[in-house]
């Protein structure tokens, strides 16, 4: 964000007490994903970009899962706890405390409106230089029953109604609030909360009537707009999946921006924090789980499962590869089809290109493992790592029993179980001799063929 120098001071308080009963869940509604982050941490994520002196996330009570899913990517969030869920205005003072010293402007957020960018809540902050409330607004299509925002002639903010106490007339205003609110120090938002009362259609203290009593005091109100997707908010399942698809065409169209080449873009799934390098291809059908980032001039072919990995430059991954977490692949690494790698280090130039587990593993500058190769890491009770040297040569159809250690240049003989470590520049291998039997094929077909007349 280049306009940061000129934002205001800020705390973000986001309002997440919701039990979000749509969802049809025992997770709290906002620790349902989108890009695999939950999406109040998308929410914080963002309000974080824009360094705020405080982040408070209101919840009700039980519910610190929520903040330790906050916490994971924004490990400053504080904690404030509505006790009971009597509104938004409600919602809002509960976070008093965590406040007590703040003078500044308050933004307040929702933790189920996950794509809300920076730049609009830059741009929020902003007008706040000029303007005591700044409320968000937007048209959707179907403004159902969004709280509708009243702007006079000058263009200034009067009054914020709630569906529900509308009137025909209101409600044919399409204008709605999409529930952001910034609030300048100067217009004191916990004095104006003290002011609401819960006299109205819901019996809720809104926090949307702090308009009205702020315009009573002379202050100033006034509206920006953002887009109808930006500001969705998520109440089911299907909503959910919606939001999935508006970040997941985002991410692509960022990868595809910073010069990768998606071919089937519809059908690559990144995660929120999936980072992609220059001149990357990516064939169709491939998932990015949590914590991916990828080099510059890497192939990843058709069909692969990536996540906790970092992708160096110039590798070629797949078709058919699965990446599991601790994986690093140091740069020009070949990991071919049907290759699973968990907590394996690829140094430099290693390859394994067919039908192998490498498991706590690390693999030398150079190495190559052979089709089938297996790293038998874990006996029943624990895990053990196996070490092998830069330059070796693993044999197809090996079993490397950990702990072990192959040394730089040695090569395993196809077949082999390994059980003890290898000196280096040593072949090593456990097959049992082969034995040859002249005409003994012929002879037992002969035998056999007698049988059967
Ligand atoms: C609110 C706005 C409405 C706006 C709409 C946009 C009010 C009074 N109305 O209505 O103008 O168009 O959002 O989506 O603000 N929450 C709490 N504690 C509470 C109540 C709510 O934390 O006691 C949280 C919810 O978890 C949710 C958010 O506040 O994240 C909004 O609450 P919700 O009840 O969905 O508000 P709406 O009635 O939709
Ligand atoms: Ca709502």
């Amino acid at each position: 964000m280049n306009s940061l120098q000129s934002l205001p001071n800020f705390a973000a308080v986001i309002l997440a007490a919701g039990k979000g009963t749509r969802m049809k869940s025992d997770l709290p509604k906002v620790l349902h994903c989108v890009a695999n982050r939950p999406m109040v941490a998308h929410v914080t994520h963002t309000a974080s970009q824009l360094n705020p002196s405080h982040i408070v996330i209101v919840t009700a009570p039980q519910m610190e899962s929520v903040l330790h899913a906050a916490q994971r990517i924004t490990p400053t969030c504080l904690h404030a706890i509505q006790p009971q869920q009597l509104g938004t205005g409600d919602a809002v003072k509960a976070a008093q405390s965590a406040l007590k010293n703040h003078k500044d402007a308050t933004l307040v957020l929702y933790g189920d409106t996950p794509l809300i960018r920076p730049e609009t809540l830059a741009q929020m902050l902003q007008a706040t230089l000029h303007s005591d409330i700044v409320v968000l607004g937007m048209r959707p299509k179907d403004p159902a029953s969004y709280g509708r925002l009243i702007v006079n002639e000058a263009g200034e903010l009067e009054e914020i109604i709630e569906f529900k106490d509308a009137d025909e007339e209101i409600r044919a205003i399409n204008l709605c609030n999409s529930g952001v609110m910034a609030i300048s120090g100067k217009a004191k938002l916990f004095d104006l909360l003290a002011q609401l009362t819960n006299n109205n259609a819901n019996g809720e203290y809104y926090l949307t009537d702090v308009v009205s009593i702020a315009r009573s005091k002379g202050l100033h109100c006034s509206v920006v707009e953002a887009t109808e997707a930006e500001l969705m908010g998520v109440n089911s399942r299907a909503e959910l999946a919606q939001a999935e698809a508006i970040f997941q065409h985002h991410m692509r169209q960022h990868a595809m921006q910073n010069g990768a080449t998606l071919i089937a873009p519809e059908t690559v799934y990144f995660s929120a924090d999936t980072q992609i390098g220059r001149d990357v291809i990516i064939q169709p059908n491939v998932y990015f789980g949590e914590d991916v980032t990828v080099g510059n001039h890497v192939e990843i072919r058709m069909s692969c499962h990536i996540e906790g990995a970092h992708i160096g430059d110039d590798c070629i991954v797949g078709p058919f590869a699965r990446l599991r977490p601790g994986t690093t692949l140091a740069g020009d690494n070949k990991v071919g089809n049907f290759v699973e790698l968990k907590k394996a280090q690829l140094d430099m130039g290693a390859q394994a290109s067919h039908l192998s587990y490498l498991g706590d593993a690390f693999i030398g500058k150079d190495s190559n493992i052979g089709a089938g190769t297996i790293t038998c890491n874990y006996d029943g009770y624990h895990k053990f790592e196996t070490h092998i040297g830069a330059n070796a040569f693993i044999g197809s159809n090996s079993a490397l029993v950990a702990p072990v250690t192959i040394g730089d240049g040695a090569i395993i003989g196809a077949g082999s179980v390994i059980t003890k470590d290898v000196t280096p520049d040593a072949l090593a291998l456990t097959r049992a001799n082969q034995h040859e039997k002249i005409d003994g094929a012929k002879a037992f077909r002969i035998k056999k063929n007698q049988g059967n007349s």
